[in-house]
C-alpha cells in the first residue's frame, strides 16, 4: 500500500491577475488532501473519492461508475498520464481524501491530483520529479478549471511559499512567518474557478484600456507584498492585501457575503483581509498576529461556516506511508 499526501494553497495576492501573466504569492498550508494506492494482481484500475462517496472501475475495456463519477475524471487522466510514463500497465485500488473543503478557493482538486500524482509515480516506481508531479497534476487541473495559471498545482507540490509567474515558473521566498497566523473563514457559497476566471477575461477584454493599467497595479503590489514579507513587516503586508481586494473586487469576484467576512476579519484586529482563490463563493484570507487571532477567529465563527487558523505548510507533496509486499518500508 501506498499513501501520498499534498497540502492545500491560499493565494496571499494576485490570483486572477496571475492569469494573465502578472505575479502572485501563495502559501502552502497544512490541511491536506490524500490518495491511498493499494496494488491488485488483474489489470483493472479502480478509482473512488470518500468525500464525494464515487467510485469509476475500468476493466476489461469496460467502465462502470457508482455515484458522480464526473468529480474522478482528473484522476483518471494522471492514472493515464502515469502509465503511459511507465511504460507498464498495473492494477490497483486508488482511493482520494481530503481535508480541504472543496470550492472554498484552497486548491482541494490541485492537492488532489498533487498526491495522486505522487502515489502513482511511487507505485509505478518511476522517480517523478516535483516538476513532473506538477506537470501531471497541471493536466489534471486543466479538466476541472479550463485554463488555470499553474499556480496552484505548483505551491501544492513544492510548499512553503512563493512567489509565482506563470511564463517564468516560480521561486521561493525565504520568509519567517512565525508572528502571524493565517486565518481562513468560508462564506459558504459554492462557486466554480473556471466560470470566474472566464466572467473576469470578459471584462477585461469589454475595457482593456481601464483594467490593464489595474492589472499592471496588482503585478507591482505582489513586488510590494515579497519586500514586506521579506522585512517582516507584516502592518504594511496587510496594508496591501487590503488594497487588492479592492482590485479583486474592482473585477467583479466579491459579493456580499464576502464583503462581510472581509470587514469582519478587519474590524476584530486583522492586519489585513482580502478574498482568496477565485472569488464569487469560496473563502477570505485574514493575516493577523498571534495574540489577535482568537478575537478574529471567534467574530469569523459567527458569520461564516468554516473558519481555519492554518500554519504554513513547509513540505509539499510527500509519501506518508509505503509498504511493498515483502519489504516494509515507512517514511
Ligand atoms: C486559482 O486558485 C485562482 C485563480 O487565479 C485561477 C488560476 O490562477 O488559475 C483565480
Amino acid at each position: 500500500m501506498i499513501i501520498a499526501s499534498a497540502p492545500a494553497k491560499v493565494i496571499l495576492v494576485g490570483e486572477h491577475f496571475v492569469v494573465e501573466n502578472e505575479p502572485a504569492i501563495a502559501l502552502a498550508v497544512e490541511l491536506r488532501a490524500r490518495t491511498i494506492v493499494e496494488p491488485i494482481q488483474k489489470y483493472e484500475r479502480i478509482y473512488s473519492s470518500k468525500n464525494y462517496g464515487c467510485c469509476i472501475k475500468i476493466s476489461d475495456g469496460k467502465v462502470s461508475t457508482k455515484g458522480n463519477a464526473e468529480v474522478l475524471s482528473p484522476i483518471v487522466k494522471i492514472g493515464e498520464i502515469v502509465e503511459g510514463i511507465a511504460g507498464l500497465r498495473k492494477g490497483y485500488k486508488l482511493t482520494v481524501e481530503s481535508e480541504i473543503p472543496p470550492a472554498s478557493g484552497m486548491g482541494s482538486s490541485a492537492a488532489v491530483a498533487v498526491a495522486t500524482a505522487t502515489a502513482l509515480g511511487k507505485l509505478y516506481e518511476i522517480p517523478l520529479t516535483h516538476e513532473e508531479i506538477s506537470n501531471i497534476a497541471y493536466e489534471a487541473e486543466r479538466i476541472v478549471h479550463d485554463t488555470p495559471s499553474g499556480i496552484d498545482n505548483t505551491i501544492s507540490t513544492y510548499g512553503g511559499v512563493i512567489v509565482f509567474r506563470k511564463s517564468e515558473g516560480f521561486i521561493r521566498l525565504d520568509v519567517d512567518l512565525s508572528p502571524i497566523r493565517v486565518i481562513i473563514a468560508d462564506s459558504g457559497l459554492p462557486r466554480s474557478t473556471g466560470a470566474m476566471v472566464k466572467k473576469v477575461r470578459k471584462l477585461k477584454n469589454k475595457y482593456p484600456k481601464v483594467l490593464d493599467p489595474l492589472y499592471h497595479t496588482a503585478g507591482r503590489l505582489v513586488i510590494e507584498v515579497a519586500k514586506a514579507l521579506e522585512d517582516g513587516d507584516f502592518k504594511r503586508v496587510g496594508e496591501l492585501m487590503n488594497i487588492n481586494h479592492g482590485l479583486l473586487s474592482a473585477v467583479g469576484v466579491s459579493n456580499l457575503k464576502l464583503e462581510e467576512l472581509v470587514h469582519v476579519a478587519r474590524r476584530s484586529g486583522a492586519l489585513g483581509a482580502k478574498i482568496t482563490g477565485a472569488g464569487g463563493g469560496g473563502s477570505i484570507v485574514a493575516l493577523a498576529y498571534a495574540d489577535d487571532v482568537q478575537k478574529i477567529a471567534e467574530s469569523l465563527q459567527r458569520v461564516s461556516e468554516r473558519v481555519f487558523v492554518l500554519e504554513v505548510a513547509r513540505e509539499g507533496a510527500r509519501i506518508e506511508y509505503h509498504c511493498a509486499a515483502n519489504n516494509m518500508d515507512t517514511f
